[in-house]
């Protein structure tokens, strides 16, 4: 049995790109191994949030959680600030870590420019990685379930891990990254070279799972694709058609091989047409699920018991690390 860990930011409605990269694996791993998922609040509060609003998307993603098929007799669902030793061991992470190595990860450089000069990037954007690499680390993870996105985040929690094993003595397990084959990048609708993004401005670039079922369509629909209306995997020279195959793909549980087949000598408009219906079938359910769970005291349970647990296993981990640094009186 290996140990599981994910997490996803509350900051924004769940995307199609969040589901299919990584959620919706969530749930096969449930049987079989101990898991783990968090709602990693204290890493959205790394940009400006308002509280009202993040609060209603901790809730949501929570339920969400539950609705995608997340059985919580399985695994352990919880709230990242609502286990201390999350913030305890991202600082000593962060102690462990150099500017240079902060500055040089890829998302932080995307973030900071957007935020313009030093004075106001915020310095939580900076130190993402060491509370990251806390949030796996602290359950001895073997596997991290996780968007392609996400790469360069494992690999520093590897790195700092290491050093730390190396500095003070064999504390962490090494954890690796789980990508899916297809899927591990889900590109936006509008400009299929560029990532799907919860941030995205343009509303049709990125379907949400909580989406009406006409808004999917229509975002489907005015999808950008090429003008040789025949369907084959390309990801360099048909990047929107190829994206939508792989949508296709996650969803029925189909290579783009078969997808090919099956559409040999059907247009775009068909194609179109049966992945939107794909996703409203995949999503209903979902969004049914969604709405008993949101509102519900039963959410709450499961996150108070959810917190309990985690934190058992995390006290254990930080004990063991704040004895070795000689933080602590005893082990
Ligand atoms: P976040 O909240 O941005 O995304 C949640 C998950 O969705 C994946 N994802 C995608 N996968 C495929 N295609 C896409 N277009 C796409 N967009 C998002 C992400 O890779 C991720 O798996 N840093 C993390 C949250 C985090 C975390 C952790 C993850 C904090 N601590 C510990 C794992 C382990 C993040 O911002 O994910």
């Amino acid at each position: 049995m290996a140990v599981i860990f994910s997490g996803v930011q509350p900051s924004g409605t769940i995307t199609l790109g969040n589901f299919l990269g990584a959620m919706k694996n969530f749930t096969n791993y449930q049987n079989e191994h101990e898991c783990y998922f968090c709602i990693v609040n204290q890493h959205a509060i790394t940009v400006p949030q308002d509280p009202k609003q993040l609060w209603a998307n901790i809730r949501n993603l929570a339920a969400l959680y539950l609705a995608i098929g997340l059985d919580p007799d399985k695994v352990t669902l919880f709230i990242q600030s609502e286990v201390a030793e999350h913030a305890k061991l991202g600082w000593i992470m962060t102690t462990l870590a150099t500017i240079g190595e902060l500055e040089r990860m890829t998302q932080y450089k995307d973030k900071a420019q957007r935020h313009g000069s030093g004075d106001s990037i915020p310095a939580g954007l900076l130190t993402y990685p060491p509370l990251m690499a806390a949030d796996i680390l602290l359950y001895q993870t073997d596997y991290v379930p996780v968007g392609d996105d996400q790469r360069q985040h494992i690999e520093i929690t590897r790195d700092l891990a290491q050093r730390f094993n190396s500095r003070y003595g064999e504390t962490f397990k090494l954890p690796a990254i789980h990508t899916r084959e297809v899927g591990a990048r889900i590109m936006s609708l509008q400009e299929p070279k560029k990532k799907m993004s919860k941030s995205d401005t343009n509303s049709l670039a990125t379907p949400y799972l909580l989406d009406e079922p006409e808004t999917i369509l229509k975002k489907i629909k005015r999808a950008q694709t090429d003008s040789e209306n025949k369907i084959y995997y390309d990801r360099e020279n048909k990047a929107g058609i190829s994206n939508l195959m792989a949508i296709y793909s996650l969803i029925k549980d189909k290579s783009t091989d078969e997808i090919e087949q099956l559409y040999e000598g059907k247009g775009y408009g068909q194609f179109k047409n049966d992945l939107a219906e794909a996703i409203i079938e995949t999503t209903r359910p979902i969004q049914e699920r969604y709405h008993e769970f949101v509102h519900s005291d039963y959410l709450d349970q499961i996150l108070t018991a959810g917190a309990a647990k985690a934190a058992q296993k995390a006290a254990a981990t930080l004990k063991k690390v704040e004895y070795l640094m000689g933080l602590s009186r005893n082990c």
